[in-house]
């Protein structure tokens, strides 16, 4: 049918128009109409019609009927189907019904507050029951087997959420075709959509599922203003094999098929960054989104203005309904049918984003990133017809200006002012696969229980538009190996449409202990403090003692001995506490009983109350470049590049004899040396951050010192020399390699001579970054060959070594150790994608296998993506990364040797001697430092000769 051609027709203008004004709402009129124009419609298609005392000739356009619905459809608002459902659309034929007895659920429901010791039956990929299931009534009638699993009480919820996901399109192992993230091709791409760009053969996958996250948001990346449209998958490969099947109630009409608009359309997504995109200023970025709105409202426009007269029937010189192929989803957003997702991180964005919310008059599903919303709730709040939700890190922050001010009670301090609070990874920044570790940070920093569970499976699949079939008991579960807010929980199984997702699990239910949910520690003073000093403040302690000290009520105390970490006392629940006396900086008595250490317990004394706390050796940062950065995107808060050896160095700096010192650059006082130090983490090694082969020689400072003049501000000025070995196309590896050989073989003259000379002589340790098991493995060679030259053997330190367990026993009978970092891997790059998954997916991890080798390990922060250097604000989480190692390993790693790894294994490794009595102790009251129930209250210092009370 030629739908612009029209006929003449004649009818009665006087009452048809009248009924066709209130169409929008009145539904019964609406039928109606509609029937009687399709009546009319029909006529008109093969005669002229005259009835009526007015007659009067009109063209009705061949394709009325259509754009009638089309325009009576136009601001529906997107909605769920109503109808009942029997079987999943992504229901996988053959796939077996599976029974879950005896889980603790948690359902969602009730706000996070329900909870059911109940069996569940899943079918058809949906679950069809809760209660008790009798088994015997379910097989009677059923031809299939049915798997059925018995959880032994384990905690059970729905599949985690993630609202902001790049995976796919930010695909792992990191190559130049598996970035499909950001166009380049303009400041607002509203039509670009991340559908084209999902890569299927993502190794994300595989670990997001083994965290549990069943759905993410696939976003376009935030180089644009508007980068593109958001699509909603879920994690599990298909039979199909393709992009599309990934896709969970995608927008109707994708794929170019009819889009029946009698029913309501499906939530489509948008992606817009605030800020200062890849050019221009906030200025061009808000500029540029007035301008894309304008245009998407004039394309509006002209459709009101036409559907007002189609449905009046005034179709005079209609011709057909204007469409504009670039701007309809930007239509879209104007029409309240897209979930606006912006990332916006600083006070100035939120507020020029809500005036655009209310000049172009659309709703914002989430602000992303959001760093300071927390100290502007109250603009949130005036957001086109609803505050957007904020979708947030946990700790992840000061990369950048505009994350400088975030802070880790952020989500609770939303929360409490009414603001909708989700967790999200920006995979693979965070990876998605540690998503609901952010949940439990927030947790552990005050947002409720039930509300930071829902952060990342209920609130999030709500702001999807999805949460009638995701977010609660209705599809996908998790069935977790502890409390879903205990450090290092981990799924048992996973269940994504009704098929178990982890083929053989390597995990098992554990203690008791990490059954409930961690009591918290207290942090109101804190999180006041936030929005006091806008999220910048003091960090200094409150008080500073340098005589007597007693911590009384201490549950255990950990203690260094000769190289390594040993329980001193433990007492166990229920049982007297013990006390610790310090003075000067320096632990007089430690006693299970308060008697013993009566002689030192002298009035006048300042007293803490650990309240079953405990007393730990300080953490060790490794690797990272706290020290010499304030905010890691910005250079002039950092240190900077020391030159590519590689290339030639000014002579001025001494050339090819040069070697520089990081202890030069140090910069103390950072945000992140503070908040680290509050943390447990009181001293850091950082080597000077270099793009190439060779870094320079590291320091050991002190992080809680204002400057290197102070006393105990430095420990060791030079700790070990810094190189990397890595694939960067040119020089190649096999020249790198080639060049390391020379300067351990012919070390030259000058100071870097110097240095390399005691590394040959074995005085320094060689500390070597690299991540493939191939280079590793020339290393080792490399290693012999100096030593045979030598006769000496050096001290080879491998840092990073994301594929070292393929070489364990090889590393271990070379005498080699090893700081894992991240410890939890993950194959961001080719030459580190031969990882271990760790548990579930498989028993051993790098850690695991490399101290079963017994092989020195260190751990340095779990940090994000490939920060080169690796910025310092993950820093502060060491104390979580050692719990979770030795957490995983099913009791295989003690607390004394997770602590080891992250402090006195560390500093041999990296060649700095602390004698056991100068080591730094931190106090932690409610619990222990590798706990979610302990909060660091002071900070022994022997060297300093004090104690820092928090
Ligand atoms: C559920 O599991 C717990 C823990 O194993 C057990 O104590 C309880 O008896 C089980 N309940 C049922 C109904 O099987
Ligand atoms: C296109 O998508 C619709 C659902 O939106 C589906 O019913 C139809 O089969 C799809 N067509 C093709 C060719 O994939
Ligand atoms: C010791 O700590 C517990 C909390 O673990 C507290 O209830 C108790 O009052 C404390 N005891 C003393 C003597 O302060
Ligand atoms: C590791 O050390 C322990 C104790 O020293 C020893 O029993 C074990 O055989 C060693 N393992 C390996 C793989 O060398």
């Amino acid at each position: 049918m030629d739908s612009e051609k029209g006929l003449p027709l004649h009818r009665n203008l006087d009452r048809v128009p009248r009924n066709v004004r209130p169409v929008q709402k009145a539904g019964k009129t609406f039928v109606l109409l509609a029937s009687l124009l399709t009546l009319l419609y029909c006529y008109a298609e093969f005669a002229s019609l005259s009835y009526g005392h007015h007659h009067q000739t009109i063209t009705v356009p061949l394709h009325a009927q259509e754009t009638l619905v089309k325009c009576r459809a136009l601001n529906t608002r997107p909605g769920a189907s109503t109808n009942e459902r029997s079987q999943s659309d992504r229901f996988q034929p053959g796939t077996n019904p599976i029974v879950i007895r005896n889980a603790s659920i948690w359902t969602g429901l009730d706000n996070g507050l329900d909870v059911l010791q109940a069996d569940l039956f899943l079918d058809k990929g949906l679950i069809k029951s809760v209660g008790e299931i009798d088994l015997t009534i379910l097989a009677k009638d059923r031809t299939k087997e049915i798997t059925v699993i018995d959880a032994h009480g384990a905690w059970l919820t729905p599949g985690i959420v993630d609202v902001h996901s790049h995976i796919a399109v930010d695909a792992a192992p990191a190559l130049s075709g598996a970035s499909d993230a950001n166009s380049m091709k303009g400041l607002t791409l509203p039509w670009l959509r991340s559908v084209d760009g999902l890569n299927t053969h993502d190794d994300s996958y595989a670990h997001s599922i083994a965290g549990g996250v069943t759905t993410s948001l696939i976003l376009p990346g935030s180089a644009d203003a508007i980068g593109g449209q958001a699509f909603t998958i879920k994690l599990r490969s298909t039979q199909e094999r393709s992009s599309s099947s990934l896709l969970v109630e995608p927008p109707f009409g994708l794929n170019g098929s009819d889009v029946d608009l009698e029913v309501p359309p499906r939530w489509r997504h948008m992606k817009h960054a605030c800020a200062r995109s890849y050019s221009g200023t906030r200025m061009d970025t808000v500029w540029s989104y007035r301008e894309a709105y304008n245009r998407a409202r004039q394309v509006k426009n002209s459709q009101d203005e036409y559907c007002s007269k189609a449905l009046a029937g005034d179709w005079t010189g209609l011709g057909s309904f204007p469409e504009n192929f670039q701007w309809e989803a930007l239509v879209d957003v104007l029409r309240g049918k897209v979930k606006v997702h912006t990332h916006c991180y600083e006070a100035v964005d939120f507020d020029a984003f809500v005036r655009l919310s209310n000049e172009f008059q659309f709703p914002v599903a989430a602000f992303h990133h959001a760093h300071e919303a927390y100290l502007v709730s109250d603009v949130l709040k005036k957001a086109y017809e609803h505050p957007p939700a904020v979708a947030m890190f946990a700790a992840f922050s000061r990369y950048k200006r505009e994350a400088y001010r975030h802070s880790e009670f952020a989500p609770r301090l939303l929360h409490d002012d009414g603001i909708k609070v989700i967790m999200k990874s920006d995979h693979p920044a965070i990876q998605s696969r540690y998503l609901l570790h952010e949940a439990q940070q927030a947790h552990y920093y005050g947002l409720p229980e039930n509300v930071a569970l829902a952060s990342v499976i209920s609130t999030a699949a709500e702001v999807l538009g999805l949460d009638h079939r995701l977010g609660y008991i209705k599809e996908d579960v998790v069935l977790w190996d502890s409390h879903p807010l205990a450090l290092g929980a981990t799924p048992l199984q996973v269940i994504i449409d009704g098929i178990p997702q982890i083929s053989s699990p390597h995990a098992s239910i554990k203690p008791a202990s990490l059954q409930s949910s961690p009591t918290t520690p207290d942090f109101e003073k804190e999180a006041a403090d936030a929005i006091k000093y806008e999220g910048l403040p003091p960090l200094e302690p409150s008080r500073t003692v340098t005589d007597l000290v007693i911590f009384y009520n201490v549950s255990s105390v950990w203690t260094r001995e000769a190289g390594t970490v040993q329980a001193a006392f433990g007492v166990q629940e229920g049982e007297p506490k013990g006390v610790v006396v310090v003075d000067n900086g320096r632990i007089v008595c430690a006693n299970v009983l308060e008697a013993a250490c009566a002689s030192y317990m002298l009035s006048g004394s300042a007293q803490v109350d650990l309240q079953g706390g405990s007393l730990a050796p300080a953490l060790v940062a490794a690797g990272s470049a706290i020290g010499l950065q304030d905010i890691a995107g910005e250079p002039s808060t950092t240190d900077g590049t020391v030159y590519d050896a590689m290339k030639s160095i000014p002579s001025v700096v001494g050339g090819d004899s040069s070697i520089i010192k990081a202890i030069d650059g140090l910069q103390y006082g950072s945000r992140d040396a503070l908040i680290a130090h509050h943390s447990g983490v009181t001293t850091a090694i950082t080597a000077p951050t270099s793009d190439g082969l060779l870094g320079g020689l590291s320091a050991h400072f002190s992080l809680g010192s204002a400057h290197r003049l102070q006393q105990g501000a430095v420990i060791n000025d030079v700790a070990s020399v810094h190189v990397k070995i890595r694939h960067v196309g040119e020089p190649s590896v096999s020249t790198q390699i080639a060049a390391l050989r020379r300067l351990l073989l012919e070390p030259q003259g000058g100071e870097r001579g110097e240095w390399l000379k005691q590394v040959t002589k074995g005085e320094i340790p060689l500390v070597v970054d690299v991540k493939s098991a191939d280079i590793i493995a020339t290393l080792l060679v490399l290693k012999r060959d100096v030593e045979a030259a030598s006769g000496t053997p050096i001290k080879m330190t491998l840092f990073r070594a994301a594929e070292a367990h393929l070489l364990a026993k090889e590393i271990a009978e070379a005498n080699v150790g090893v700081i894992v970092t991240p410890p939890r891997s993950f194959p961001y790059t080719w030459e580190g994608r031969r990882i271990l998954l760790g548990p579930p997916v498989t028993e051993e991890t790098v850690v695991s296998v490399l101290t079963s080798h017994n092989v020195t390990v260190g751990i340095g922060p779990q940090g994000v993506e490939e920060e080169e250097p690796m910025a310092g604000w993950a820093v502060r989480n060491l104390k979580w990364d050692a719990a979770w190692v030795s957490i995983g390993s099913h009791g295989e790693i003690s607390k004394a040797q997770a602590l080891a790894m992250a402090s006195t294994n560390i500093e041999t490794l990296l060649g700095v001697q602390v004698n056991p009595i100068d080591g730094d102790i931190v106090a932690t009251s409610g619990g222990d430092l590798l706990s979610f129930e302990g909060k660091v209250v002071a900070i022994v210092s022997p060297r300093r000769g004090l104690v820092d009370i928090l």
